[in-house]
């Protein structure tokens, strides 16, 4: 049985209908990537699943509960966590204080000390910059507590948008491989929103790939890398 399942959802802003038809089995313990251009719904169906979007049509349910509907709130207390697009740290707090505010769920604080060894055992660099401010970290080190913070939650699916826009190589190799452990060594399921296509299915089960608000193709990522459409139009090949 699926963990997270999305069932034929319409959603967008207002008059804007921008996912049309869109469904979803995600299971437990899996990486799940999302590939697909600018534009074409990615950032959206997150929002939508984490409920900052209500969906016009169509059901999500997670972990055999109905969370579409539920508030963001709501549905962060059942430990389905989002990481944005953007980073969006606060730039003026500290290292420690950014990650410290991904602990507020009741869970997460009662186990607060144990995840943030976890979260400096997979970054130690944020250990060594605790108390530095976010704003005054590289790119990188920024992703690093973005999703540090995303840990600190304790999540059960962890849904991250874009991890590695405007990384350098090294530095994206580096978020990749960390994505990975989460789900080796913490067995999160992770659902993983990329345009590195090359990298994101090195590191997936599975994928989905989303045009126009629409899903185009599925499969497990092993056989999306060998698909003629996927490698002209993602691959460059
Ligand atoms: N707040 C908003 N109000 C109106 N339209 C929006 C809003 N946010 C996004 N859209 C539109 O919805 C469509 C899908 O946007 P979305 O951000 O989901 O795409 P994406 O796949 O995440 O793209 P990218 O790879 O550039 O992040 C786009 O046409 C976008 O212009
Ligand atoms: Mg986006």
């Amino acid at each position: 049985m699926s963990l997270l399942s999305i069932e034929k959802i319409n959603s967008g802003y207002g008059e804007i209908q921008v996912l049309l038809d869109i469904s979803m089995h995600i299971h437990d313990g899996e990486v799940v990537s999302i590939i697909g251009a600018n534009g074409a719904g990615k950032s959206t169906l997150l929002k939508t699943i984490s409920g900052l979007i209500v969906p016009e049509a169509g059901s999500i349910q997670f972990d055999g509960e109905t969370i579409s509907g539920m508030s963001p709130d709501e549905i962060v207390n059942r430990a389905l966590i989002h990481v944005p697009e953007g980073r969006r740290l606060f730039s003026l707090m500290s290292v420690y204080e950014n990650l410290e505010m991904g602990a507020y769920s009741k869970r997460a604080e009662s186990n607060f000390k144990e995840n943030l060894q976890a979260v400096y055992q997979l970054f130690p660099r944020l250990q060594e910059r605790e108390k530095q401010l976010a704003g005054t970290l590289s790119g990188g080190e920024q992703q690093m507590v973005a999703i540090g913070r995303g840990i600190m939650a304790q999540p059960r699916v962890l849904m991250l948008d874009e991890p590695s826009l405007g990384l350098a190589p090294v530095l994206k190799t580096d978020i990749f491989a960390a994505i990975k452990k989460i789900a080796d060594e913490f067995g999160t399921t992770i659902v993983l929103v990329e345009q590195d296509v090359v990298n994101s299915l090195a590191i997936s089960d599975r994928a989905y790939v989303m045009e126009q608000g629409q899903v185009v193709i599925e499969g497990t990522s092993a056989e999306l890398m060998d698909d003629p459409q996927i490698k002209k139009a993602f691959l460059g090949l």
